[in-house]
């Protein structure tokens, strides 16, 4: 059984269709891609799967449950979260305050929290700035706090909406080990990323949303080489860097 079941997922905002018929499945352990075009759906299907907006129809099936149109904290007790695209943390409080935050989706116990944000925060080379207020931090370092705040809950599964944005090359560089690294604790990843070379590099199956539809779906090499999605979404220019 899939760990994550989206079935004919639609999602209609009055005449528009931003997510039309998208079925996907992610296996436990995997850290799967979605790519597509601005506007393509993807932080949609992404709000659809967390519970922000409830699906006009379809069904979302996570560890074999119905989760389509339960409340995001419903859903994030059953182990999704997700990060969102614009990172949004209390931006006077402190890294430990934000991670905390975070904890409390699991327990209502301060000590316990705190415990389990220090871990959190040492996992990801952040603890030694977890007294800094989040507005100090660098943009890589935000986005780290994104990703502590995110596992602070315990998520199973871990939605990434372009945590690596805005990142310079050297910065995605060393974003990929750190999700890596969480892949590796038992985290399921599906991630919606521009930047190919980090998709490339991380997944081990691509999703292709165009307009709301799926496009495309398999091998990442397989895909990019797909006319239609180089006709999509990649370009002459994605191809001609490839060779
Ligand atoms: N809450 C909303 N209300 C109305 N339209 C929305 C809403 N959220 C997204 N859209 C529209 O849905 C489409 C898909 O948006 P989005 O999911 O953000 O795309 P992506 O993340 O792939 O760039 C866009 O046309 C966007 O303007
Ligand atoms: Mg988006």
């Amino acid at each position: 059984m899939a760990l994550l079941e989206v079935k004919n997922v639609t999602k209609r905002f009055s005449g528009l269709i931003a997510v039309n018929d998208v079925s996907m499945s992610v296996e436990e352990g995997q850290i799967v891609g979605v790519i597509g075009p601005n506007g393509a759906g993807k932080t949609t299907l992404f709000n659809c799967i967390a519970g922000a907006l409830p699906p006009s129809s379809g069904s979302i099936l996570f560890d074999g449950q119905e989760v389509a149109g339960k409340k995001p904290y419903q859903i994030c007790q059953a182990g999704v979260t997700r990060t969102f695209q614009v990172v949004k943390p209390f931006a006077t409080k402190t890294v430990l305050y934000n991670t905390v935050v975070g904890a409390f989706a699991t327990t209502q116990h301060l000590h316990e929290a705190e415990t389990k944000a220090i871990e959190v925060l040492k996992f990801l080379d952040l603890y030694n700035k977890r007294d800094v207020v989040s507005q100090s931090l660098t943009l890589p370092e935000r986005k780290k706090l994104e990703l502590a705040r995110a596992l602070a809950t315990e998520p199973k599964l871990l939605l990434l909406d372009e945590v690596m944005a805005g990142l310079r090359p050297q910065e995605v560089t060393e974003m990929l080990p750190i999700i890596r690294k969480i892949n590796e604790t038992g985290v399921t990843i599906v991630i919606v990323e521009h930047i190919m070379q980090a998709i490339m590099n991380l997944s081990e199956k691509i999703y292709v949303i165009s307009f709301g539809k799926k496009i495309a779906e398999g091998d990442p090499h397989d895909v990019v080489s797909d006319e239609e999605v180089i006709k999509a979404y990649l370009g002459d220019e994605y191809v001609a860097t490839q060779h």
